[in-house]
């Protein structure tokens, strides 16, 4: 499956989704952190922008829940560039890759998610298409086959993975910009916290944001998880307003919970920060 318009993560559950794309920044200034990263996205992006150049292909890599898909987006906003959007695994035979190419205008952006999975074969077909805009196509079988070059607009492949290390050396070759996510100090948290909760319109207090960024494992998704069930437990137990005392129970019930259940990406234990 692939979409246009703006990047999702299939993995996550309705409520989960609904929640990022509500607070996913959209613009680079309200992304919050990786300071060098954006520094540098911010130059090639003046600079593709005044050559009305379509951007460098790009790759992000860094742990689930960093801001891949979400800095993904931001580029195609920012490069006022339409956003098509793919995963690797969706792409099974090169007719799924042509079709997505051809798709292309000038200056879009093709983000391929998961880009580590794409098949052997498929991946030799996006070096041309990289490299010099063009797609080999196969037409026929056999003895009658034959190859029909197709010419691309030029356009900006942004590749998203959390396995670098299994990506070829010749497609890493290919990208012109290969920025790494970090995990996020608590300060970032704090902010992401903060930002949040201002669009969905809970109050918190500085502690209470600050007690949820220091269980967030250093992962913004994690962070925003946390925020909805402190919310949740705030909206119950108490008037609705997020404090550093309600957030720490809130915080602590949930942690049992997802002890108990197993689930990963729940809040750090406390013993961790205390
Ligand atoms: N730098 C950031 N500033 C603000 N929010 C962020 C940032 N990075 C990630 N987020 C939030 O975390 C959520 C998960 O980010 P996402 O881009 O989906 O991660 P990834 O694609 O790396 O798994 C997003 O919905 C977004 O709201
Ligand atoms: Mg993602």
């Amino acid at each position: 499956m692939s979409s246009e318009g703006i990047a999702r993560d299939s993995s996550l559950s309705n409520e989960e989704q609904q929640f990022e794309l509500t607070v996913r920044p959209t613009k680079l200034a309200d992304y919050i952190g990786q300071k060098q990263v954006k520094e540098n996205l911010r130059v090639y992006m003046r600079a593709a922008l005044n050559r009305k150049e379509a951007l460098d292909h790009v790759l992000l890599t860094g742990p689930p829940g960093l801001g891949k898909t979400t800095l993904a987006n931001i580029i195609a906003h920012e490069m006022g560039a339409m956003l098509h959007s793919t995963a690797g695994p969706s792409i099974e035979i090169p007719g799924d890759l042509v079709g997505q190419l051809t798709n292309l205008q000038k200056g879009d952006v093709l983000f391929i998610d998961e880009i580590h999975r794409l098949n052997p074969a498929i991946e030799e077909k996006l070096y041309p298409a990289m490299e010099d805009y063009e797609f080999d196509l196969m037409i026929g079988q056999g003895v009658v086959a034959r190859t029909q070059k197709i010419r691309l607009e030029k356009f900006t492949l942004i590749g998203a993975t959390t396995r670098p290390g299994r990506i070829t050396l010749p497609l890493r070759e290919r990208f012109g910009f290969s920025p790494r996510l970090d995990y996020y100090p608590v300060d970032d948290l704090g902010k992401i916290v903060r930002r949040s909760a201002g669009i969905v319109g809970v109050q918190t207090d500085a502690d209470g944001a600050d007690e949820i960024a220091k269980r967030s494992r250093g992962t913004p998704r994690i962070a925003n998880r946390l925020l909805r069930r402190v919310r949740d437990f705030a909206e119950v137990r108490h008037d609705g307003a997020i404090t550093g005392d309600l957030a720490r129970a809130g915080l602590e019930l949930f942690y049992r919970y997802a002890a108990e259940a197993g689930l990963v990406g729940g809040p750090a234990p406390l013993r961790f920060y205390s």
